[in-house]
């Protein structure tokens, strides 16, 4: 996730670019930029670091007047964050510009062919890759800029919002959209693009969101014009008036980022396997695998190390790899690892699971594994992230910025990431069978549509919420992977609604936590169709016979849980490995609505910080 902006018409282009960067830095903040075409060239500015830091650096290097311009601030996906790699880049003429939010997969092979053409790259990213592609277009075909980009958009597979322009045309700017958000602003002889509409909202009301594969020339004095990239039909416009203050719409219109996060699973998840799983040809591709695939084919063990709701993740790795793959796995309290002498050798393959990157214990329990001779792997969101440098290798989840304290998506991708390395070694050791590995990943790229299927229980949840808001405590059960599930949905409740929540194996109840079942005690059971079913029913009976209250999370269509339970909440059916990646979903839902009802301050709970940087 990066954010876009772009004016062109009357007024002065730099103050409206850069506020509008500073609305758009909930969606990433990793480095920002900004072009301005000042009269007779296009001056470029951009560093690491935050908006702040670049109109520091501005007011040093360009002028800042001029009418039309661009700017971007940066979630890294290709390329560390650094000077170099922050947009807008350059084609290799230094006449054309771009702006980019989104992932293009296939710009590896794109690269290749235009470096064999003389093409040369100062950055490690994809989007200076298509801007010189639209160089190269646009200079063999001798067409205008709009017809450049349609046709290297063509030769694009990927997700885009771009913006370009041209110095020798400096009264249009060119935009495109696919998988990424792209508005633009209509004002009189004016127009702003964005991300968002925060950066237009005060300048004009009328806006135009683009579909996907739709492009825009915008000129200046002239209408726009809108047409299909495919097959060049034109489009007619379709203006909103907007009704959003500035608030609703950094958080797209939800009340609260941590809403926001939870519909942004379906997309993040895609984005987490975009360009890694290519089902069709049945591979799964991930440098950081590929590269190292000997290590973890030859490791005695996975030692998997993180905290909070990524250690959750990890333990639902450990049943992902040891079911699939068949590798041992432990998994451990990043913070008790590092304290308690273990026993790590260069045979151990270890795995730091971490949203933020930053997390103090996960960090020293790398070092310490890697003192000791392990080979580390990363599994981050944020690119560039202190544990994504310190690691041997890693992938990244490309969840896009989780600014809820409550994790969220980055949880769902982090499974997402194990469950395509996982697959992949099971593939490399052989021990899973080419067919079994192919519906895996078949099933694997329906689960975002799936996650979208159960969040439309949205509304049922919120009424059983409202029957359970009250409760002192609250008891959370699973079995196999729905077991880490269980914890995560008690760790939810209890850090946003401050209701005490504890999540057990569900055939450890009988051990203890039963004596604390009454009439008063909601329990939460995952109890979806693969995966112990019966043995889960069996212990929903046992809660039953002594007046526990019973809340459901079952498959589709399910009917004997529905006769037990007080309320049954229904996902999709997935194959068991895949079942945390929706059984999760109704109970973040369920946090989240509790913790509304109950007017607790649900992006940022007390007591607690997003990335917990001290031990
Ligand atoms: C819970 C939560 C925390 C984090 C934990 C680790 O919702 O957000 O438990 O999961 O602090 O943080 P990262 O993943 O950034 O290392």
């Amino acid at each position: 996730m990066c954010g876009i902006v772009g004016y062109i018409g009357k007024r002065e282009a730099y103050t409206i670019i850069m506020d509008g960067l500073k609305r758009l830095e909930y969606r990433g903040y990793d480095s920002a930029g900004i072009a301005l075409y000042d009269g007779s060239e296009i001056k470029l500015c951009k560093t690491k670091g935050k908006v702040a830091n670049l109109e520091a650096r501005v007011k040093e290097e360009i002028t800042t007047n001029g009418n039309v311009g661009i700017g971007h601030t940066r979630w890294a996906t290709h390329g560390v964050p650094n000077d170099v790699n922050s947009h807008p880049h350059y084609s290799n003429s230094g006449d054309l510009v771009i702006i980019h939010n989104g992932i293009i997969e296939n710009y590896d092979s794109i690269k290749t062919e235009l470096l064999k053409r003389g093409y040369v790259f100062k950055s490690d990213t994809d989007t200076e890759v298509l801007i010189n592609l639209i160089e190269e277009v646009k200079k063999k075909n001798n067409v205008k800029l709009g017809k450049a980009v349609q046709l290297a958009l063509k030769e694009v597979v990927g997700a885009y919002a771009i913006a370009v322009f041209d110095k020798n045309k400096p009264d249009e700017i060119v935009v495109a959209k696919l998988g990424s958000p792209l508005a633009i602003g209509i004002g009189e002889d004016e127009f702003f693009i964005a991300s968002d509409a925060s950066p237009f909202i005060e300048y004009t009301k009328n806006a135009i969101y683009l579909e996907d594969e739709e492009m825009a020339i915008v000129r200046r004095d002239k209408k726009i014009k809108i047409r299909k990239i495919n097959d060049d039909s034109e489009v007619t416009p379709a203006m909103q008036e907007l009704k959003f203050n500035l608030e609703q719409i950094e958080k797209g219109g939800y009340e609260h980022f941590m809403l926001k996060e939870i519909h942004e699973q379906p997309n993040a998840i895609r984005d987490t396997y975009r360009g890694r799983l290519l089902a069709n040809e049945g591979i799964i591709r991930m440098a950081g695998i590929d590269d190292n695939l000997e290590k973890f084919l030859n490791a005695n063990r996975i030692i998997i190390v993180a905290c909070g709701t990524s250690w959750h993740a990890g333990l639902v790795a450990e049943y992902i790899f040891e079911d699939l793959a068949r590798i041992p796995v432990e998994v451990e309290y990043a913070s008790e690892f590092r304290y308690r002498n273990p026993v790590i050798t260069d045979k151990d393959v270890v795995i730091a699971i971490s949203q933020s990157g930053e997390t103090a214990d996960t960090l020293a329990a790398i070092k310490l594994a890697k003192s000791k001779g392990a080979f580390v792997f990363g599994v981050c969101n944020v690119v560039g992230s202190t544990i994504a440098r310190e690691t041997n290798a890693g992938a990244y989840t490309h969840a896009g910025p989780e600014i809820g304290v409550a994790s969220t998506k980055a949880f769902t991708t982090q499974i997402t990431v194990l469950t395509l390395i996982a697959l992949k070694l099971a593939k490399a050791n052989g021990s899973m069978s080419k067919t079994v590995f192919h519906s895996h990943l078949q099933e694997l790229e329906l689960i975002p549509d799936k996650v979208k299927e159960a969040l439309k229980a949205d509304k049922h949840i919120k009424e059983v919420a409202h029957i359970y808001k009250d409760a002192k405590n609250c008891l959370y059960l699973g079995r196999g992977y729905n077991f880490p599930v269980a914890l995560e949905g008690a760790l939810k409740l209890k850090e946003i609604s401050y209701i005490h929540a504890e999540g057990y194996p569900a055939a450890e109840m009988k051990h203890g936590p039963i004596a604390l079942i009454d009439d008063q005690m909601p329990v939460f059971v995952i109890a979806t169709k693969k995966g112990h079913y019966e043995k889960v029913v069996s212990n929903i009976q046992e809660i039953k016979s002594r007046s526990g209250k019973i809340i459901g999370i079952v498959t589709k269509g399910d009917i004997d849980v529905k006769k037990v339970a007080d309320h049954v909440i229904e996902v999709p059916e997935t194959i068991e490995s895949l079942t945390p990646l929706l059984t999760t979903i109704p109970l973040q839902l369920l946090s989240y609505h509790i913790a509304v009802m109950l007017d607790k301050n649900v992006d940022q709970p007390r007591n607690l910080a997003k990335s917990v940087t001290v031990e």
